[in-house]
C-alpha cells in the first residue's frame, strides 16, 4: 500500500496531502519573487519544474526535454532568428526561447512547442496567482 494513503479513511486528520490521480494546486513562489528574465526551480509532487518569468508572465515547465529527457529547464533562455529575406539576419523574441542544454533544441516558452518541429513540445502546467502566492496545477 502506498505510504500517502490514510490508515483510517474516515479520520479527517489522516487524509493524504495529495490524492493520486487528482489534480491539485501547489504553492510554488511568492508574487514578485521571480523577476522578468529569471527562473526558479521547484520540486512539486515528485516532479522537477522550472518557473520562468517571460516578460511578466510566469510559465511552469516540466524539467524533461521531449527529445532525450535532458533537464531542459537548466538551459539558456534567449532569442532566435526570425523569418527574413535571403541575405538578411533578423534576431528577435529575446527571453522567450529556452535552449535544451544537451542538443540545443529551441522551445517557445509561451507555447512549449519546439521551433523546428511543432509536434514536439515541453509540458507546461497551468499557473495561477491568489493573493501573494503563485500556484501551479498538476
Ligand atoms: S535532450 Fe533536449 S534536445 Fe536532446
Amino acid at each position: 500500500m502506498p505510504d500517502d494513503l490514510p490508515d483510517d479513511p474516515n479520520d479527517p486528520n489522516d487524509l493524504p496531502d495529495h490524492i493520486p490521480g487528482q489534480k491539485q494546486q501547489w504553492p510554488v513562489a511568492e508574487v514578485g519573487e521571480i523577476l522578468p528574465g529569471q527562473r526558479k526551480m521547484v520540486t512539486v509532487g515528485g516532479r522537477s519544474v522550472g518557473l520562468f518569468n517571460v516578460q511578466g508572465d510566469i510559465v511552469a515547465v516540466l524539467n524533461i526535454c521531449p527529445h532525450e529527457l535532458a533537464p531542459v529547464c537548466r538551459g539558456r533562455v534567449g532569442g532566435t532568428t526570425l523569418p527574413s529575406a535571403p541575405g538578411e539576419f533578423r534576431w528577435g523574441r529575446e527571453g522567450e526561447i529556452l535552449f535544451c542544454p544537451w542538443h540545443g533544441w529551441e522551445f517557445d516558452l509561451l507555447t512549449g512547442k519546439a521551433l523546428a518541429d511543432k509536434r514536439k513540445h515541453l509540458h507546461l502546467y497551468p499557473v495561477t496567482a491568489e493573493g501573494d502566492t503563485i500556484f501551479i496545477t498538476l
